[in-house]
């Protein structure tokens, strides 16, 4: 996803002095973009507290994280402490954020998540096995380097977060030309993963927000035709609808699919991708999709004239795709 999104704003030209992620999670995108070098600021932004706190203080108070990590306890009783209780004040917060999410099940900060090797602790992998305290440290202080240009961290629903981004903008407090990148939770397996979590009509919300939205932006999602559906029925083009193929973490395990939807007016293509190589691939879904139920059952799912013309494109496109394979 990285790759795809620095790929994209470069074969787009955009140039952008500010990216903002308003449902940040573990920010990897916008952290990437800064290391690239690809823009000046960033904006992070996420509704739940205990990340909106993890990241200011990881920028913006990091010896005293630091300091919190290496003298930790990391032990089941800790674990079961930290999650029973209501904590409030950034400090106890973010702690509380880095030390469950290393702990935990596949980092997850629901209620439900438990700790790794459960409470009994007799699975080959104990409490401590993902808090090795030197990495942890050593990835916090290399990020938190980069904190001149974390313009700044915000625990907003995302509307009001894009909403102060604008206003900030307009007295010139934040530069102008932006990029945003949503990483909304999954349409799926949303509620198992996320605390603040979407239902349908939530995602249809910020669908619709999308729609009539003019900056520059790129959404990822889980591949689900509900998503397609609803961003189809909103007037996406096929061509503004990418399925990207990502390799697990690391190249290992783990490979998936995410829909990318965006507005800008080149998608990164399978060829800017280098296909064949460990990375990714892209493809335009909606196009092949279209195409395929244009020719399976002859019906117009998009009703337009324009859409219908793509349709005939499209098919071209398949066969296209076909031979080439
Ligand atoms: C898919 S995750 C983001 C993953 C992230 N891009 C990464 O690289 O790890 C979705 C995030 O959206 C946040 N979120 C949920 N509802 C939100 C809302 N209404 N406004 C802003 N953030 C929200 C969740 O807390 C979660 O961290």
């Amino acid at each position: 996803m990285t790759g795809y999104v620095a790929r994209a704003v470069e074969q787009n030209n955009l140039l952008p002095e500010l990216f903002v992620e308003p449902f940040a999670g573990g920010a990897s995108v916008a952290i990437a973009q800064l290391y690239r070098g690809l823009v000046k600021k960033v904006i992070l932004n996420d509704r739940d507290p205990l990340i909106a706190a993890f990241w200011s203080t990881t920028f913006f108070d990091t010896d005293w994280l630091v300091e919190q990590v290496r003298n930790a306890t990391v032990s089941l009783e800790t674990w079961n402490r930290l999650k029973a209780q209501n904590l409030s004040g950034t400090r106890a917060l973010a702690f509380k954020c880095l030390f469950l999410n290393r702990t935990s099940f596949s980092g997850v900060l629901t209620d439900q998540a438990g700790p790794i090797g459960g409470q009994k602790q007799i699975s080959d992998y104990r409490i401590d096995c993902r808090f090795t305290k030197e990495t942890i440290i050593r990835r916090l202080e290399c990020v938190a380097s980069y904190r001149a240009r974390v313009a700044a961290v915000w625990n907003l629903p995302w509307q009001a977060a894009i909403a102060r981004v604008k206003r900030m903008q307009k007295q010139g407090t934040l530069p102008c030309t932006g990029v945003y990148f949503l990483d909304p939770p999954f349409y799926r397996k949303g509620r198992h993963l996320y605390k603040y979590h979407f239902d349908h009509s939530q995602h249809a919300a910020l669908r619709d927000y999308l729609m009539q939205f003019d900056e520059p932006w790129i959404l990822s999602y889980d591949s689900c035709p509900e998503i397609l559906s609803l961003y189809r029925e909103g007037g996406m083009r096929a061509s503004q609808v990418n399925l990207i193929y990502t390799a697990g973490q690391g190249g290992k395990k783990g490979s998936g699919k995410e829909l990318i939807i965006s507005n800008l007016p080149r998608m990164v293509s399978e060829l800017q991708m280098g296909v064949g190589r460990k990375a990714s691939k892209a493809i335009p879904i909606l196009e092949v999709q279209a195409a395929q139920e244009n020719m399976d059952s002859n019906a117009a799912v998009l009703s337009t004239r324009h859409q219908r013309h793509r349709f005939k494109d499209l098919t071209r496109l398949k066969s296209r795709r076909k031979m080439a394979v």
